[in-house]
């Protein structure tokens, strides 16, 4: 913390903070708030981000406090090009670069070892930073206009449904920031793949995301998957993530739930209605059983469902191929808090 606070006394300062949040499209007043070292919703192609100016350690402070997020978790930069990754950090491994040159702007993070530009709070104090350039043209615009990088987390509050539109946003985060960029429905709907790289520089899959680990290999020629548990105190790799407040189970197909009535039931559905359950309680992820649309309608889906106040949600898993690794990935962890009720939380 910076000389002359208590953090606690700045914690709960900030958590009784009280804002009028305003939604709209103004790239000049967002700029304006986040100068003033506020937060803003801001669009990005995967989830909407709580953006915060990543060289103010007062700005990034505030985005843990409204997140309720533990300070250990590293957050995402946001720059509007390589050149800028290029001038925050201290090696630059050509994997990197070509993966950047393919995937960007789009939903792909890097973790790159971060120079002293950026302040330990970043990353939680570990020596690499997560980069991303986000493919959404509001964002890019103001990227370019502030003149410093974002740090950009789900604009949720931890452990909960990321948001994919502005309404998603507002109600996790009304009062407490002044403005949310809109930028309309995010279009990708699942958040970015975080790349690390090993000690030649090959390419290890930290989240998995909207770039699937074959894209990663075309490029790459080759790819692995982060499987130490202690380097992944990171938010999204938590056990419990991505939840809502419905308990909710993860199926291969939709049974009725032993102990649960099926009016009182919803059901987040691959490809199709299930018959004998109210329709307005299923929500269809892509009934042309399209991937890229049901990664783009998941979380839309998990707000739907759980804002119907049912007594139990069922999640049916998406095929295993491509993207559908990602989804399951989400809804796996989203399931968790109903079905290891209970057990200890691992505390990430
Ligand atoms: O698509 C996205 O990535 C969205 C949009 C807003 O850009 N952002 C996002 O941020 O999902 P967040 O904070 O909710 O998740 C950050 C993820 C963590 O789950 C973690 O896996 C990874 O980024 N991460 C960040 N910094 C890291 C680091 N230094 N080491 C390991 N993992 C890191
Ligand atoms: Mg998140």
């Amino acid at each position: 913390m910076y000389a002359g606070f208590d953090e606690g006394i700045f914690l709960i300062l900030i958590a009784m903070m009280e804002f009028e949040t305003e939604i709209g499209t103004s790239v000049e007043q967002a700029v304006g708030f986040l100068q003033q070292d506020e937060l803003v919703a801001i669009p990005t192609e995967t989830v909407y981000g709580l953006a915060a100016n990543a060289f103010s350690e007062k700005a990034i402070h505030k985005v843990f406090a409204v997140k309720q997020r533990p300070a250990s978790n590293p957050l995402i930069v946001h720059v509007e090009s390589i050149s800028a990754i290029r001038q925050l950090v201290t090696h630059f491994p050509e994997t990197a670069k070509a993966l950047l040159e393919r995937f960007s702007p789009g939903p792909l993070t890097v973790l790159l070892k971060k120079n002293l530009r950026l302040p330990d709070a970043v990353s939680g104090g570990r020596p690499e930073v997560a980069f991303r350039i986000p493919a959404h043209s509001i964002t890019l615009a103001l990227l370019r206009s502030t003149g410093f990088p974002l740090v950009a987390p789900s604009a949720n509050l931890y452990t909960t449904i990321s948001p994919t539109e502005p309404s998603h946003v507002l109600k996790n985060l009304q009062g407490k920031i002044p403005y949310i960029l809109d930028g309309g429905k995010c279009t990708v709907g699942i958040e970015s793949t975080v790349v690390g790289f090993d000690e030649v520089d090959g390419p290890v899959i930290y989240r998995q995301g909207a770039i699937t680990p074959e894209q990663i290999k075309e490029v790459a020629g080759s790819v692995k998957f982060n499987t130490s548990e202690k380097s992944v105190l990171s938010p999204g790799q938590a056990r419990l993530h991505y939840s809502p407040a419905t308990p909710l189970y993860l199926v291969d197909r939709f049974e009725p739930l032993p102990g649960y009535q099926t009016e009182r039931t919803g059901i987040l559905c691959f490809d199709h209605f299930y018959p004998g359950v109210p329709r307005e309680h299923q929500f269809v992820l892509s009934a042309k059983s399209d991937l890229e649309e049901a990664a783009r309608n998941v979380y839309r889906g998990l707000h739907y469902l759980d804002d119907l106040k049912l007594d139990v949600l069922v999640a049916e898993r998406c095929p295993p191929v491509g993207l559908g690794h990602a989804i399951n990935d989400r809804l796996t962890r989203a399931a968790n808090r109903a079905e290891k009720e209970g057990e200890p939380d691992s505390g990430v």
